[in-house]
């Protein structure tokens, strides 16, 4: 470890250093040789290393989940329940710690990962209390000598993809319905964002998880997808992520025909009408558009606004967005994190000379800062043309290009001329136009005069190519169990 590595952990400044881990773990031990660097994208110093594992260790973990899966399956939902419990208890109870190492791996501000943990931890808490209520059925038979029982059970061992944008959530958002349901996992994290996830496991097992209930393998994405995807022991795949690896990672469970949940890419519309409420409809721009500085999948993409609040609702934006207050998150209170990475901030560049090729005028931001980081600022533009890549393609960053609009019915055809239908929103007080709108939006979410729709209740997910299935809510718990009928004649 160089100086580099001990000056960011020492900004870290964890009240338990033990959280911070930089070997996997499998089959309740902690392995691997770490040899990969892991670098804070506010300063691009070094943090650490991760061990760079591939197919014979992520092997291992298949074989380590398979062990335990018949233990675990036969535990009671109570007793799973209860581990799933402490466990976020444990999250809460570290929770400075975990935001800490969030906010040095990925960026964001502190306190959206303070909010982050408790978020990640709902889905424990949520889907523990599910499990007490897998009930099955009896179905009335087609003739009086027989009886017809539904049976709901465990798919088995499942195999996890994870993204950088929200390192503990999306873990915990499938990792919890998965071990709540009886099922056992083997994850691969981002590599980007290893140590919320490693520090995860650290917490797992404090609360009584029992060895190889959960794995986790960091390291080369092509061979340890391969394992996930192909490996017949695995039953069940979930991968939250961009669509084109998606798709890829979808054709790869084909071959042995696993159950598969895909969470993929938005491109989500932000329609505000002339009858909205013209601040609730900034405020819920904000929050959509730059909250994760721009990096969420449910991220407004493309703000549609009718012709009539077009300037005030763009003026107001502006005014907001200029006021977010960029920076490294462990240095100070800050509103806007980096991006990512360089290929992310380019991509937001790209996006952004091409709005402004294509004739739109910037009211706000514009330019990268000046800082050491891969930061860009909170950016609005408006008059961007209707073809512009800003609103053809998800631009996974902190730019609001606004659209104008005439009529409802121009909206929802802006609206849903898209393949991607994961997230939606819209801002109008006419009671009947909600429902119109929300029924006719292509998407697997609305949020109707809200620009946050995330909660552990409610199912997330998308139609068209942003995915297949839904995460949190009792629909969420179904993606990781198998309906078995049983027939009796008697
Ligand atoms: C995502 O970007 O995939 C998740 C966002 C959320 O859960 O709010």
């Amino acid at each position: 470890m160089g100086d580099g590595a001990v000056s960011e952990l020492s900004r870290i400044a964890l009240q338990r250093a033990d959280l911070f881990r930089q070997q996997c773990f499998i089959n309740g031990k902690w392995t691997g040789d770490p040899t990969h660097a892991v670098h804070n994208p506010a300063t691009r110093g070094l943090i650490g290393h991760i061990p760079n594992l591939g197919r014979t260790e992520a092997e291992a973990a298949v074989a380590a989940a398979e062990a335990a899966l018949p233990k675990w399956r036969a535990e009671p939902a109570a007793a799973r329940a209860k581990i799933l419990r402490r466990w976020n208890e444990l999250m809460l109870k570290h929770q400075q710690d975990l935001a800490r190492l969030m906010t040095a791996e990925q960026g964001k501000p502190l306190a959206e990962a303070m909010g982050e943990i408790a978020y990640a931890g709902s889905f424990l808490e949520w889907f523990g209390e599910e499990a007490k209520r897998v009930y099955g059925d009896t179905i009335p038979a087609p003739s009086s000598d027989r009886r017809i029982m539904v049976l709901k059970q465990p798919v088995g061992v499942v195999g996890a993809i994870t993204p950088w944008n929200f390192p503990t959530a999306m873990i915990t958002r499938k990792v919890g319905p998965g071990i709540a349901a009886g099922c056992t996992v083997v994850l691969k994290p981002s590599e980007l964002t290893p140590y919320s996830a490693l520090a995860l496991a650290v917490l797992a097992e404090e609360a009584g998880l029992p060895p190889g209930v959960l794995n986790i393998v960091t390291g080369d994405a092509e061979p340890i997808g391969r394992v996930l995807t192909e490996d017949p022991r695995i039953s069940k795949f979930t991968f939250t992520g961009s669509t084109p690896v998606g798709k890829k990672l979808a054709a790869q469970c084909a071959g042995t025909v696993k159950r598969v949940s895909l969470e993929l890419g938005g491109n989500a519309p932000f329609l505000v009408f002339d009858d909205a409420d013209i601040e609730a409809a900034v405020a819920g721009a904000i929050i959509s558009k730059f909250r994760n500085t721009g990096q969420t999948c449910v991220c407004a993409n493309r703000i549609y606004v009718q012709d009539g609040v077009y300037d005030q609702f763009a003026r107001l934006l502006a005014e907001k967005a200029a006021a977010l207050v960029a920076g490294d998150g462990l240095a100070g209170v800050t509103q806007q994190g980096p991006l990512i990475n360089e290929r992310a901030l380019q991509k937001v560049e790209a996006h952004v000379a091409d709005a402004l090729g294509h004739g739109a005028k910037l009211l706000t931001g514009g330019a990268r800062h000046a800082n050491a980081g891969t930061f860009y600022q909170p950016t609005v533009l408006r008059d961007v043309a209707a073809d512009a890549l800003l609103t053809r393609e998800e631009t996974f960053g902190p730019v609001a290009g606004l659209v104008r609009f005439k009529t409802e019915e121009d909206a929802l055809r802006l609206a849903n001329n898209s393949r991607a239908g994961l997230a939606a929103y819209a801002f109008t007080r006419d009671l009947a136009r909600s429902w119109r709108v929300s029924e006719g939006l292509e998407y697997g979410m609305v949020g109707m005069n809200t620009g946050l729709i995330s909660t552990e209740v409610s199912p997330f997910g998308g139609v068209k190519e942003s995915g297949i299935g839904r995460e949190g809510s009792k629909y969420g718990l179904d993606e990781f169990l198998n309906i078995k009928a049983v027939f009796v004649q008697l």
